[in-house]
C-alpha cells in the first residue's frame, strides 16, 4: 500500500527527496499561483514532512491558518519537529485520509494545496471532489505533480519514471487536468523538461 511506504521512510524523506534539484521548483510555483494573502485560511493536502509549511506560513503570516493533512502519522511527526522548531502557533495538522475528510478538518479554506500527493493517493479522485468541498467559493487551488518529460528530453523519462517509483506515484495520471478542466482561469505551467506540472485556479464554486 502506498500509504505504508510514507510511514516506513518518513525519517529519511526529506533527504532523499531531490527537494532542491527537481521538486523544490513546482512547490514555490504552485505556491506563488495560490495569491495568498496576509490571515488567509490555508489547507496542505497530504502535507507529508511539512516541506510547503514554511512558505505557506510565511504567505499567510501570524494572522493567517496554515492546516496540514496527511494520512500517514510519521510523516506528521517530522511535520511536528518543523512546527515545534519555528514555534508556530497557527500551523496545525491533521492525521485522516483525504477521501474521507475528517470531521475536524475545519472549513471553509480560502486555498489548497497538493503538492506531490494526488498522484500518490489510493483514492485521489474522491480526495480531490472531497477538499474541493473545503473551499470557499472564488478561493484558490494549486496542483502539483508528476508526469514524464516528453519531447527531446523523453530520453529522461526513464529516470523520472524511477522517481515516481520510488514515490509511489502514478505519472500518467496527470491530476492537474482536473483543475484545468474545471476552472474557467486555470493556469498550467512546466517545469524539469515536463517531469512536474503546476497547474492553479479558482474553485469552481465561486
Ligand atoms: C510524495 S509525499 C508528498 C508530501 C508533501 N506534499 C510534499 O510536497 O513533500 C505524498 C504524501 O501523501 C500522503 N498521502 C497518501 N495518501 C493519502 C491520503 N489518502 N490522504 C492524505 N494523505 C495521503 C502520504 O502520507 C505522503 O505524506
Amino acid at each position: 500500500m502506498r500509504r505504508r511506504r510514507y510511514e516506513l521512510t518518513a525519517r529519511f524523506y526529506d533527504l532523499v527527496s531531490l527537494e532542491r534539484p527537481v521538486y523544490r521548483v513546482g512547490r514555490e510555483a504552485g505556491i506563488a499561483a495560490l495569491g495568498l494573502r496576509t490571515g488567509d485560511r490555508v489547507l496542505d493536502v497530504g502535507c507529508g514532512t511539512g516541506l510547503n509549511l514554511p512558505l505557506l506560513r510565511a504567505a499567510v503570516g501570524p494572522s493567517g491558518a496554515v492546516v496540514g493533512l496527511d494520512a500517514s502519522s510519521a510523516m506528521l511527526r517530522q511535520a511536528h519537529v518543523r512546527i515545534r522548531r519555528h514555534r508556530w502557533t497557527n500551523v496545525t495538522t491533521v492525521l485522516g485520509d483525504a477521501a474521507e475528510t475528517p470531521p475536524t478538518i475545519g472549513e471553509p479554506f480560502d486555498a489548497l494545496l497538493f503538492t506531490y500527493t494526488l498522484s500518490v493517493m489510493d483514492r485521489w479522485r474522491q480526495a480531490w471532489s472531497r477538499s474541493l468541498a473545503l473551499v470557499r467559493p472564488g478561493g484558490r487551488i494549486a496542483v502539483v505533480d508528476l508526469g514524464l518529460p516528453t519531447g527531446r528530453w523523453r530520453l529522461l523519462a526513464p529516470l523520472a519514471w524511477l522517481a515516481c517509483q520510488a514515490g509511489g506515484a502514478d505519472p500518467y495520471r496527470r491530476p492537474w487536468q482536473a483543475l484545468t478542466r474545471t476552472t474557467a482561469d486555470g493556469s498550467h505551467e512546466v517545469f524539469r523538461a515536463g517531469h512536474v506540472h503546476v497547474a492553479a485556479g479558482s474553485s469552481p464554486c465561486g
